[in-house]
């Protein structure tokens, strides 16, 4: 590979990379700050921790559409796709599809099977599913053993685009985010990323 495409691979990486996974950490925490009982099922059955970032992906779809360009033309119902046509397929809705989801707008960490699409499908699936569901089982992890209460969380509004999902902030001043362990070395780092 040419040191030209190196590079934009590189560039590729750290920006789709960074930010999916800062926008998942961030929605996690607060589909669990929303959904109290379910924050409590977590902090009982720390187990449950890849069930539940599954269910944060389905449910909030960090990156709810894709977009693709038609080969060839395609029949999809009483529609065509003409060769050449662009498309966005909206992983969001079909992460919602009641045939799919049973109650698909019910936020359940026990769900399933969880046959989301939020990491795409197909040979274009993310290559870095591994390494965000890391990240966000290590800090939703650690935080959740820090945390206790039962107060929903709320955020301003959500930001990026269509294709993109995150939070501008979620506040720090519920009773949440009191410690159980006031004391503890890593609050200081908790309270910073909440
Ligand atoms: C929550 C975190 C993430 C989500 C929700 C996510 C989602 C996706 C989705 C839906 C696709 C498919 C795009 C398509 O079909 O057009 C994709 C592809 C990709 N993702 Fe991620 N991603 C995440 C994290 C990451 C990370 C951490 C990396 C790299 C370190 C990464 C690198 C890539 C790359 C390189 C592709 C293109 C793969 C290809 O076209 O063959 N992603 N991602």
């Amino acid at each position: 590979m040419s040191e030209e495409k190196q590079l934009a691979n590189y560039i590729m990486m750290l920006a789709v990379g960074h930010s999916s996974t800062v926008n998942l950490i961030g929605v996690a925490l607060l589909s669990l700050l929303r959904h109290p009982a379910q924050w409590r099922l977590l902090a009982q059955e720390p187990s449950r921790i890849d069930a539940a970032i599954a269910e944060v992906l389905r449910y909030e779809s960090p990156v709810p559409g894709v977009s693709r360009t038609a080969l060839s033309d395609v029949a999809l119902t009483d529609k065509t796709i003409r060769r050449g046509e662009k498309v966005i397929c909206l992983i969001g809705v079909v992460n919602r599809d009641p045939a799919r989801f049973p109650e698909p707008d019910r936020f359940d960490i026990g769900r399933r099977p969880n046959p989301h699409l939020s990491f795409g499908y197909g040979i274009h699936t993310c290559i870095g599913k591994s390494l965000a569901q890391l990240a966000t089982r290590i800090v939703v992890g650690n935080i959740g053993a820090l945390l206790t209460g039962n107060v929903p969380g709320h955020g301003r509004p959500g930001v990026g685009g269509e294709l993109s999902r995150t939070r501008a902030q979620i506040p720090a001043s519920d009773p949440l985010t009191r410690p159980r362990r006031p004391q503890h070395p890593s609050w200081g780092v908790a309270h910073h990323i909440i």
